[in-house]
C-alpha cells in the first residue's frame, strides 16, 4: 500500500490545547504528590514530553518498549517486553502514557504486568482512543480525543515507522 495523502484531523494547536487541559486535570488529581510517567515507546514519546511539561506535580520519567502478540492465540493476547523500565515502580503513583488504544490488547496485558509490581496507584492516559475497535476492556482514566476507526499518523504515530514527526494528527489515504 502507498500513501496518497494525509488529511489533517487534529491540528497542532488543537492537540496542544487538549494536552494542556489533560495536564491541568492530572495535576489537580495528583494533589501535589510525585508522579511517575511511563512512556510507551515509540509512539507516545511526543505526547509524553508535552504532557510532562503541563503537569505541575514533580514528575519522574521512565520508558518501556513492548510488542503485542497473540491476536489469534487468545482473546487478550500477550506482550513481549523489548525494553523494561529502568527503575522500580513499587509504592509510586504511576501514569501510563499511550499514543492510541485500538483493540486494547497491549494495554490490557501491560496493566496486568505493572500491577504485579505493586505501584501505589496505576492510571492510564491515552492521546487517542478508537472505541469502535475495542476487543478487550481497558479502564482508561484520561483520553485526549476519541477518533473514528481510521488509520492515523503524526504526533508519534507511525505508518511503517514513518510520519511520527508530523506535528499534527492526520488520517491516511492510501492507494492500492
Ligand atoms: P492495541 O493493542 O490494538 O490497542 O494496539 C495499540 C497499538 O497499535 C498502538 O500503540 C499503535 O502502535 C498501533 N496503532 C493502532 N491504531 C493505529 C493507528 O491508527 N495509527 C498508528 N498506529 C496505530
Ligand atoms: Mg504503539
Amino acid at each position: 500500500m502507498k500513501i496518497r495523502k494525509i488529511n489533517v484531523h487534529l491540528t497542532e494547536e488543537e492537540v496542544d490545547a487538549r494536552i494542556r487541559e489533560l495536564g491541568a486535570q492530572i495535576s489537580s488529581d495528583c494533589g501535589g504528590e510525585p508522579l511517575c510517567l511511563i512512556c510507551i515507546l515509540k509512539g507516545s514519546i511526543f505526547f509524553t514530553c508535552e504532557l510532562a511539561k503541563r503537569i505541575t506535580a514533580p514528575v519522574e520519567l521512565d520508558f518501556m518498549s513492548v510488542s503485542s502478540y497473540g491476536a489469534g492465540t487468545s482473546s487478550s493476547g500477550s506482550v513481549e517486553i523489548r525494553k523494561d523500565l529502568d527503575g522500580s515502580i513499587e509504592g509510586k503513583n504511576v501514569l501510563l502514557v499511550e499514543d492510541i488504544i485500538d483493540s486494547g490488547r497491549t494495554l490490557h496485558c501491560l496493566l496486568d504486568l505493572l500491577k504485579k509490581r505493586n505501584p501505589k496507584s496505576l492510571r492510564l492516559c491515552t492521546l487517542l482512543d478508537k472505541p469502535d475497535r475495542r476487543v478487550v476492556d481497558v479502564a482508561v482514566d484520561y483520553v485526549g480525543f476519541e477518533i473514528p476507526d481510521q488509520f492515523v499518523v503524526g504526533y508519534g504515530l507511525d505508518y511503517d515507522q514513518k510520519y511520527r514527526n508530523l506535528p499534527y494528527i492526520g488520517f491516511v489515504e492510501t492507494e492500492e
